[in-house]
């Protein structure tokens, strides 16, 4: 393949990707921006095969790639997405740790001078990028697992060997970018190893509600790695595909951070979220909640004009999703005005919540993201709280010691009856206990959301029908 046509491959790839970003940036046109994405992949796959020497071999490991890869994304739960992507970033990391290796060892163009000097940098960085990447997103796996405590595990003196290992880091540089031969392999593999507890320290260190911006964080650093490969191996491509998913998972980041009330700093340099493991008084007693059944909530979503549903990590987890997209069909046919209210940290990744409504059909129009719909809460009849626990804990604007103080949450409290759905009155993700199941305006239907809005979807249907008879 000649030069000049593997560049217009790579363009019209680089093209295809930023077209696909920006179609995934609307849920309208999400299914066209990842079609886009998948098509400008096939792209420069092709284009890197066929100018690679020995390129059946980078065929076939590229064909086994895309089988592996298409057999785990189609078997995988959608409760289980966030783990995946978390490990598909520790593999990005992991893969530049190995191009820096390989580099290191057998260049891929003879270099000297000031040029080398540059290359070993970029090595050097590379394999930082890359190993704080692939150990992060493996503890990451591992507290969204429930694997290790998803709480802040903080090391005694935190501080002082975060700056020590970040110190220790910088002055190994100096005799790496100096040496001759391969006297290099050793401060590249204390590099190696110092990076790799400097990840899983940052990752521990996050605990609670906060681990969702470290998800978005390490897809962020997994495009940094990316780009610091094409850096190493001189690659357009890879350093533009790995700047644009370094620049939006930033900017996702950046977002959530703010939905979370965070400071950006703090997330990087890890370490908030700590009070997590302190806060987790109960709120109330089982015999303060009311609880409730399917026809009462029958009755009560009849009566009411104005009816938001907040979805949380247990609607994905029941997948309760279709049968709830069912009862706002038949709550509209009846005249009544319907929204879903989505926090942005709802379930366990970003988008999580607005995934599983579009799948089920439900209309792009009333999914509102908490700014949008946090006001009017005083106005609104009813609100169906169906498996989320953090996003609408009112603790977080009531107790400034708590672990997630200061987060803004879903006002839910504010509406005239708060159903809420979930199987007991246990803590959410953060662990921190939820007064709201226990206030005079909440109805807590105890059970899997699946067949408590099944169950609520029968009689509903049937009373419609009957309706319609008459
Ligand atoms: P959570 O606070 O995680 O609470 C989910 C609730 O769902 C649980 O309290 C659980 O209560 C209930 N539940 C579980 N299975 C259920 C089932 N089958 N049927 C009915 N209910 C069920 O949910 P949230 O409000 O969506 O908040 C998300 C949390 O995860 C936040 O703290 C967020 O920071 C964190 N997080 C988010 C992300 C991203 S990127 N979104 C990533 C990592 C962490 P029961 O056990 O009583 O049923």
């Amino acid at each position: 393949m000649s030069n000049n046509l593997v560049t217009v491959a790579y363009i019209a790839a680089s093209a295809l990707f930023i077209l696909s970003l920006s179609g995934l940036s609307n849920q309208a046109t999400a299914k066209r921006g990842n079609l886009l994405g998948i098509f400008g992949m096939a792209i420069a796959f092709l284009a890197t095969a066929l100018i690679s020497q020995g390129y059946p071999i980078q065929l076939s490991s590229i064909g086994l790639g895309v089988l592996v890869g298409t057999l785990a994304a189609s078997r995988v739960a959608m409760t289980a997405m966030p783990e995946m992507v978390a490990l598909l970033n520790s593999f990005v990391g992991l893969a530049a740790v190995l191009v820096g290796f390989a580099e290191y060892l057998q260049p891929s163009s003879a270099m000297v001078g000031m040029e080398e000097v540059i290359h070993r940098i970029e090595i050097y960085a590379g394999v930082f990028i890359g190993m704080v990447t692939f150990t992060g997103s493996v503890i990451a796996v591992a507290k969204l697992q429930s694997i290790v405590p998803s709480r802040a595990v903080l090391l005694p003196a935190r501080h002082f060997f975060t700056i020590s290992m970040l110190v220790a880091m910088v002055a190994f540089a100096f005799p790496f970018v100096s040496a001759t031969g391969n006297e290099g392999l050793i401060p590249l593999g204390i590099l190696t190893a110092i990076s790799g507890i400097f990840g899983v320290v940052i990752v521990m260190a996050i605990g609670g509600a906060d681990m969702a911006v470290v998800i978005s964080l390490l897809n962020s650093y997994s495009g940094l790695a990316s780009a610091a490969a094409g850096f190493m191996l001189n690659n357009d491509l890879l350093i533009i595909t790995g700047a644009l998913v370094g620049s939006s998972g930033a900017i996702l980041s950046y977002i959530m951070c703010k939905g979370m009330n965070r400071s950006f700093l703090n997330v990087l340099l890890g370490g908030f979220g700590e009070g997590a493991s302190t806060t987790s008084k109960k709120a109330g007693t089982a015999e303060e909640a009311t609880a409730t059944n399917a026809s009462e909530v029958v009755d009560v979503l009849e009566s009411a004009n104005t009816v938001v549903i907040v979805p949380g990590y247990g609607m994905a987890v029941a997948q309760a999703q279709h049968a709830v997209a069912e009862i706002t069909r038949i709550l509209r046919s009846q005249g009544k005005q319907v929204r879903f209210g989505i926090h942005p940290v709802a379930g366990r990744m970003p988008g999580h919540m607005n995934v599983l409504l579009a799948e089920a059909n439900v209309p792009y129009d009333i999914v509102l993201e908490m700014d949008e719909i946090n006001d009017d809460f005083s106005h609104t009849d009813v609100v169906l709280v169906i498996g989320a626990n953090d996003t609408v804990n009112p603790i977080a604007q009531e107790d400034p010691t708590c672990a997630i103080a200061g987060m803004p949450v879903m006002e839910v409290w504010k509406a005239g009856t708060v159903i809420v759905v979930k199987r007991s009155l246990s803590a959410g993700y953060a662990g921190v206990d939820n007064p709201l199941f226990y206030r005079d305006n909440t109805l807590m239907f105890f059970g899997d959301a699946k067949a408590n809005i099944n169950g609520v979807l029968t009689q509903l249907a049937a009373k419609t029908e009957a309706l319609v008879a008459a």
